[in-house]
């Protein structure tokens, strides 16, 4: 075996990851180390504890053989030649910068473990999304007070949920940072090394620890904002019949703008945007930068506003009242293809419409058991279903919140059949064909697009 790799935190960042990197590279020992015995054990059984696709083929090919993950977090450090950081860094919700800064403890726990039991000297990877800096601290820590040489880079991930495994296989790019040493000139090269075995040496960049880490926040900054400009400009469309979508694909079709992420709906979730927003946010905020703060800060707000606005327009087209109406969400997941529900729009959906005393039943492929706990505490006033057949049965309106595949191969006439009329449809992600839908009898209603009603 050439080098060994470990990886502290075996969530969506860390065990997909991990899991490519020792596809790709047979000759390398990988290791992904936790505190959470229960995801271990999932991960130990070749069934991964988060739903991606790919994911399970690309574990089994490599577990066991150089894959292996452990809870043994203390002798993994020791054993280990390069050292990736993937635990979690939320929101900070108490104290100074409650709601806006980085939570750190978990990131500076893993700093001070691996001091605490590395014997030889190791290449730290901060592979969190943390804000600019973060690494520096993470230097400090680890080589204050003497001991062996810790050298640490900053390589975020832009992987992005439900397609992870294509953005880890055939990344746009990759990002390494590190320090214009000769030893952090050597640890860069080595972490190229890994990548080079299936990446184009073209398309990995190595920056200054800060660019690199200032890039993650930025790279997410820009794909919401560009959420939040289609989404401002949707409302403007409802209100004077233009189309979203006549909207969106004209302007994508400028080839500086592009056609990716100008897809309008009930906004983004997600563990990133949000979390790196207001990173970002709290980082101008200390720097003294109040109009660049509230510049992104807009960003976020636009995202509340548009999740607002969808339930807004669900109850004024139920005659401003849901009360004892039976309402189906189809999806709860933040996207399609996952299982993650992180600050989902549904959650927030959800809320409103138990508030105002509907009886809601959700119905997800792959999220359910992450909705139980999301919204535990409203207790009966929501079901989970299985079957959106059965959750649609009764019903006075369906809200579809997440665009999976399924959604567009039921069969609405028996839907519409099943549900009482007038049968509402909300697409939340203008999924559906408007038209078929209204041809069948329903009640449209479609994010910047005119409603159509019978
Ligand atoms: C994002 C970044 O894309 C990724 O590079 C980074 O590493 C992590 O954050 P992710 O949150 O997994 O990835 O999903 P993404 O595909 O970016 O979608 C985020 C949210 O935006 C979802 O809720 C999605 O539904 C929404 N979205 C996306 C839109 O509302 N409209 C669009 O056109 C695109
Ligand atoms: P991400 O989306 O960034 O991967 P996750 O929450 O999915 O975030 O994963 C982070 C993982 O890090 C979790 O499985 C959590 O148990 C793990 N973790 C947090 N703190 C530690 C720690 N001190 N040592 C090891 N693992 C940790």
């Amino acid at each position: 075996m050439k080098k060994s790799i470990l990886c502290i935190g075996a969530g969506y960042v860390g065990g997909p990851t991990m899991a490519v990197i020792a596809d790709r590279c047979p000759d390398y020992r990988v290791q992904v180390a936790d505190i959470n015995e229960a995801r271990i054990r999932a991960w130990q059984s070749g069934e991964p504890p988060i739903y991606e696709p790919g994911l399970k083929e690309v574990v089994a090919r490599a577990l066991n053989r150089n894959l292996f993950f452990t809870t043994e977090i203390e002798k993994a450090i020791e054993e280990a030649d390069i050292i990736f950081v993937s635990v979690n860094t939320p929101t900070k919700t108490f104290g100074e910068g409650a709601g806006m800064a980085a939570d750190l403890q978990y990131w500076e726990r893993t700093a001070r473990q691996i001091k605490s039991c590395a014997k030889t000297p190791k290449i730290v990877v901060e592979k969190s999304t943390v804000p600019v800096r973060t690494a520096e601290a993470m230097d400090y820590i680890l080589n204050s007070g003497g001991g062996v040489h810790f050298e640490v880079l900053s390589n975020p991930e832009f992987l992005a949920e439900g397609t992870a495994i294509r953005d880890l296989m055939e990344p746009d790019r990759v990002l390494i940072g590190g320090k214009n040493t000769p030893e952090g000139r050597a640890a860069m090269e080595a972490l190229v090394t890994i990548y080079a075995r299936w990446v184009p040496r073209e398309r990995i960049l190595t920056t200054g620890v800060w660019s690199s880490e200032l890039s993650k926040l930025a790279a997410n900054a820009f794909l919401a904002q560009r959420i939040s400009s289609i989404n401002a400009l949707s409302a403007l469309c409802e209100t004077t019949g233009a189309d979203i979508g006549e909207v969106a694909l004209a302007v994508g079709r400028d080839s500086r703008i592009g056609p990716r992420f100008l897809g309008a709906g009930v906004g983004f979730g997600g563990s990133c945007f949000r979390k790196d927003l207001l990173n970002l946010v709290y980082l101008c905020e200390c720097q003294g930068l109040r109009e660049e703060a509230e510049y992104w800060r807009r960003v976020v707000l636009m995202n509340d506003h548009q999740r607002h606005r969808f339930v807004r327009g669900m109850l004024s087209h139920m005659f401003n009242t849901v009360v004892g109406k039976r309402i189906a969400v189809f999806g709860f997941a933040f996207k399609a293809d996952t299982g993650d529900t992180r600050d989902s729009p549904a959650i927030y959906v959800c809320r409103r419409l138990v508030e105002e005393r509907a009886q809601v039943v959700v119905h997800d492929p792959r999220a359910l058991d992450n909705a139980r706990v999301d919204l535990a505490d409203l207790g009966d006033a929501v079901a989970y279903e299985t079957d959106p057949y059965r959750a649609a049965e009764g019903a006075h309106a369906i809200a579809l919140l997440t665009a999976w595949d399924l959604y567009a191969q039921l069969d609405y006439q028996r839907i519409y059949d099943s549900m009482i009329k007038p049968a509402c449809f909300f697409d939340g992600r203008n999924q559906l064909d408007p038209d078929k839908l209204f041809s069948i009898g329903f009640n449209v209603y479609t994010v910047g697009r005119p409603p159509r009603t019978h």
